[in-house]
């Protein structure tokens, strides 16, 4: 056999087992990304050389046959599966194949642009408008009968009003986010397996032998297609059907939009990867279709695959990659978190070499081992972690790690404090902590200083010059301009920034002097209660604890800190140094939205529901429960309501991000909008 031979052979018997574990077991093994490109060097090979195409090729193929735990039912219309393209380029070349193909201008064409939901997929039979009967793809030929379940699932409609002969209805089974959190805690709590993620939690649901535990799981079905000979629907394009399921009483992609042209269509499915993390649900790509039946019919399928659709996956967010070695670092409060590194991997669009491990905890759930192929997961802004180990039997591990008792900085001891699940290096004088408490003194949330990140803050620690974040006010043009990298320019622009700092308002010295448990949302709660420091130091516990939004954790927190000598110290050369120390009162703050009526939806980074209100109300500016035509923007948080939102696109009230809260408040207005969809709505 020739080398190219023997690796199509190995890849096809690597992809068949990982077929049988995603869809016959519903545990796969390597996240999707790595099936995909043992897949993609499946198709190079082939391509290359046409004479290693099998017919059980996954070129070839759909799926993996059914379970025979299951009656199998044949499809009246194979359920085919998609071809891929993985960035705008391939997408284009795409499309590009089908207007010559059409020879249509890509200008002119309609397609329709829909979330790719990470689900599983299902046909759904209807006889004279009753559910028949609904079933898995399975190979694409013969799926599983799963009609009992599917009768379990609310958005699955028993009966779709008159209509004559059989249709089937297409689509996925999938479990909301928010569905599979609730589904894990469940489980959890009836010390049962938790699910890896929302679609694997959807397929082990669906494929249950008692249809009565389906019933328990909040499963959804999302329709976007029709086997309908006799058209039966009267529609002839992808916007029209989907108009029809909604009516007929199915759940269809809201987002969806149908758009003209090549470039609206690459746009649209851009959308979709930049709020892929504000969707219900998890969609690994978005799925473009020619939107007119009459263009499909000429445009044909292969075995696998139709030729008028494509999806367009979004950069993986899990992949695997080799544990080379487990470290620990030291943050601001001593507090040690091992971390793994990694051999370098591009995950959701970037090069991840480092990830956290959270704790010592955490490291021997997962029994990752230096050494191990493990997945890691980097999603949206979320800091890219381990996942766990990949598991290869026939192949000896490295020993189990061990937490280190020493600090990797300063040598001091390590020790786990009471029941803290967490080590801390005790010693007050570690650098690694001055650094870290130095970064967050000056970092955005905090003082805000500009020019001072983390290098920056090592430069002074090594040169001497700052053995205390209270050091930074004393800092000159003279002493800075010794440092390496640094002209007289960037030194008297970073003194200036440190003099800024001195009129920071109390609540934002409060989380930048670092009180444990002491986040934004505490530190206003607190500066305006109290509106100076000195205040705040004389405070009975009593009342720290009757603040709103303060609990008797902070409060003892607070308490505690405030009487410690060394902050009592710190606090005193802050004050020396110039540092107002007050929340300015809420009369005295500029009214730069009088008379204005802002809407806050979903929560906001940094603020209580209350609190946001008030910061609004502190500005002159009302914040009512509803969006109406007078309303002069809404913020949109996280997880917003979506009814405030329609509202607001439909009157055309602008939607400001929620991260823009904090520059509404100071200037009155924002920098950009959400982007409304210009695009015709389905
Ligand atoms: S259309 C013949 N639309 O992705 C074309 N599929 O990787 C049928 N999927 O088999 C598929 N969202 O299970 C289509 N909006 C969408 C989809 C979608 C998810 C699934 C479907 C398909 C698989 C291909």
């Amino acid at each position: 056999m020739s080398d190219s031979a023997e690796r199509a052979a190995w890849l096809r018997s690597q992809i068949a087992a990982h077929n049988e574990a995603y869809f016959v077991r519903d545990t796969p093994l390597i996240p999707d990304a790595d099936y995909d490109e043992l897949v993609r060097e499946l198709r190079d090979l082939e391509q290359q050389d046409p004479s290693l195409v099998e017919p059980t090729s996954p070129s070839q193929t759909v799926g993996a046959a059914p379970d025979s735990a299951f009656r199998s039912i044949t499809h009246s219309e194979a359920m085919l599966s998609l071809d891929n393209v993985f960035d705008e380029s391939e997408l284009r070349a795409w499309a590009e194949r089908v207007s010559r193909a059409l020879d249509l201008d890509p200008a002119d064409i309609a397609f329709a642009v829909e979330p790719k939901i990470d689900g599983l997929a299902l046909s759904i039979h209807y006889e004279s408008g009753q559910l028949a009967w609904a079933a898995t793809r399975g190979d694409g030929r013969t799926g599983e009968d799963v009609s009992a379940n599917v009768r379990t699932v609310a958005s699955v409609p028993a009966s779709i009003g008159a209509l004559s002969g059989a249709l089937d209805v297409r689509g996925e089974v999938f479990l909301t986010k928010a569905a599979f959190l609730e589904l894990n805690r469940v489980q959890r709590e009836r010390a049962e397996r938790e699910f890896a993620n929302p679609r694997n939690a959807a397929a082990g649901s669906l494929r249950q032998k008692n249809a009565a535990v389906t019933a328990e799981r909040a499963l959804s079905f999302l329709a976007y297609q029709v086997v309908d000979r006799s058209n039966a629907l009267g529609v002839m394009s992808q916007g029209a059907l989907l108009a029809a399921l909604a009516e007929r009483g199915f759940l269809v992609a809201e987002d969806a939009r149908v758009v003209v042209g090549v470039d609206a269509m690459v746009e649209r499915s851009s959308w979709f990867e930049v709020h892929r993390h504000d969707l219900a649900f998890d969609v690994d790509g978005a799925v473009i279709k020619v939107d007119d039946f009459a263009l499909r019919s000429r445009l044909g399928s292969t075995s696998r695959a139709p030729r008028w659709a494509i999806a367009r996956k979004f950069p993986p967010e899990e992949r695997t990659t080799r544990l080379l070695a487990i470290e620990v670092s030291i943050g601001r409060t001593g507090r040690a978190t091992p971390f793994a590194v990694l051999e370098p991997v591009v995950v959701a669009g970037s090069t991840v070499s480092l990830a956290t491990l959270h704790n010592a905890d955490q490291v021997a759930l997962k029994d990752v081992r230096p050494g191990d192929v493990v997945v890691v997961r980097k999603a949206g802004d979320v800091i890219p972690e381990v996942v766990g180990a990949v598991i290869d039997p026939t192949v000896e591990r490295g020993e189990p790690w061990t937490f280190p008792s020493v600090c990797p900085e300063c040598g001091g001891p390590l020790v786990r404090l009471g029941d803290e699940r967490d080590s801390y290096c005790v010693n007050p004088t570690c650098p690694a902590q001055l650094l870290q408490q130095i970064a967050h003194f000056a970092s955005r949330g905090a003082l805000d200083i500009e020019g001072l990140g983390e290098q920056r803050a090592a430069q002074l620690i090594e040169a001497g010059l700052v053995a205390d974040v209270a050091d930074l006010f004393d800092l000159d043009v003279a002493a800075l301009e010794q440092l390496e990298g640094m002209g007289a320019v960037s030194a008297a622009a970073l003194v200036g920034a440190i003099k800024r700092a001195k009129v920071q308002p109390l609540s934002r010295l409060l989380v930048a002097i670092g009180i444990r448990h002491v986040g934004p949302v505490a530190a206003r709660a607190l500066a305006t209660w109290f509106t100076s420091y000195a205040a705040l130091v004389e405070a009975p516990l009593s009342e720290l604890e009757a603040i709103d939004g303060v609990g008797p954790v902070i409060a003892a927190s607070v308490f505690q800190f405030v009487r410690s000598p060394e902050v009592i110290e710190r606090m005193a050369r802050l004050a020396d140094a110039g540092l107002t120390l007050i929340e300015p009162s809420i009369g005295s703050l500029d009214q730069t939205l009088a008379g204005r009526a802002v809407v806050v939806t979903g929560s906001v980074p940094g603020f209580t529901r209350e609190a946001a209100e008030a910061a609004i109300v502190a500005r002159g500016g009302t914040s009512p429960g509803t969006v109406s035509a007078k309303t002069y923007c809404v913020v949109v948080g996280d997880a917003p309501g979506t009814s405030k939102l329609t509202k607001a696109r439909t009157l055309g009230v602008p939607l400001v991000s929620g991260d823009e809260f904090e520059a509404l408040l100071v200037s009155g207005t924002w920098r950009t909008t959400i982007a409304r969809d210009e695009e015709t709505v389905l």
